[in-house]
């Protein structure tokens, strides 16, 4: 009995979409991007190069500045990703960085294939859970201070085809 009024309901919603939709609030989807980045954080890797890199100390860490979590992490600097997007290279060579491997949580690079820490003022001792990194090929930790023993877990990983630990204060044999 009301058609003017369904009418002037429908200019109503339609002027709503209109300016939800051109508004330049629009822009907040950027926000939503960088949330939803995380919620995409697969096997928790943003969570753990995030955590690393706020454990570090170095000067070189200004190098780091792609790694916020408002950046896909496939773009961030030493970082390499396969076309499904999982990241599969942690390669970083000469950055005073400054920091543990421990404070590195491996558990969550399943899919990683090189690790290139190299010349990057890393101490500590190699956590034995580096040989949950089952799909490593490449391995290259040398030129920094770690001690300690050659965790005997790095014998896991099967694929193995380059390993350098030189110049670093550790101890034993490669398993
Ligand atoms: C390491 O990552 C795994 C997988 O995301 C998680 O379950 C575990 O709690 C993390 N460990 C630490 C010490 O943060
Ligand atoms: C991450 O990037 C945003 C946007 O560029 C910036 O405002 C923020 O300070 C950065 N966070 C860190 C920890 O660098
Ligand atoms: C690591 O990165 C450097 C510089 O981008 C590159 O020359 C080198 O081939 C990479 N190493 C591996 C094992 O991918
Ligand atoms: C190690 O890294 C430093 C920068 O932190 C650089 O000056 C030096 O030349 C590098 N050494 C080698 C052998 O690459
Ligand atoms: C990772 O490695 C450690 C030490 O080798 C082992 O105790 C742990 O169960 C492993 N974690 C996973 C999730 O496989
Ligand atoms: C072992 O490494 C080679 C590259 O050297 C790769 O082509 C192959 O798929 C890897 N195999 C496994 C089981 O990860």
């Amino acid at each position: 009995m009301a058609p003017p009024l369904t009418i002037l309901l429908r200019a109503i919603l339609a002027l709503i979409f209109v300016l939800a939709t051109s508004h330049p609030l629009i822009g907040h989807s950027y926000v939503t991007a960088s949330t939803s980045i995380i919620g995409n954080d697969r096997g928790g890797v943003v969570e753990a190069l995030l955590k690393w890199k706020s454990s570090l100390k170095g000067q070189g860490l200004s190098l780091l500045s792609s790694w916020n979590s408002t950046i896909p992490s496939c773009s961030w600097v030493g970082i390499s990703c396969d076309s499904s997007r999982r990241i599969v290279s942690l390669n970083m060579s000469s950055y005073n960085l400054n920091g543990m491997l421990q404070n590195l949580n491996f558990s969550s690079f399943r899919d990683l294939t090189t690790l290139v820490l190299a010349n990057i003022s890393l101490s500590g001792t190699i956590p034995h859970s580096i040989g949950n990194l089952s799909k490593l090929n490449y391995l290259d930790l040398s030129q920094n201070e770690l001690s300690g023993d050659i965790p005997p877990s790095i014998a896991n990983i099967a694929n193995l085809s380059y390993v350098d630990f030189g110049i670093n204060k550790l101890e034993g044999t490669l398993p």
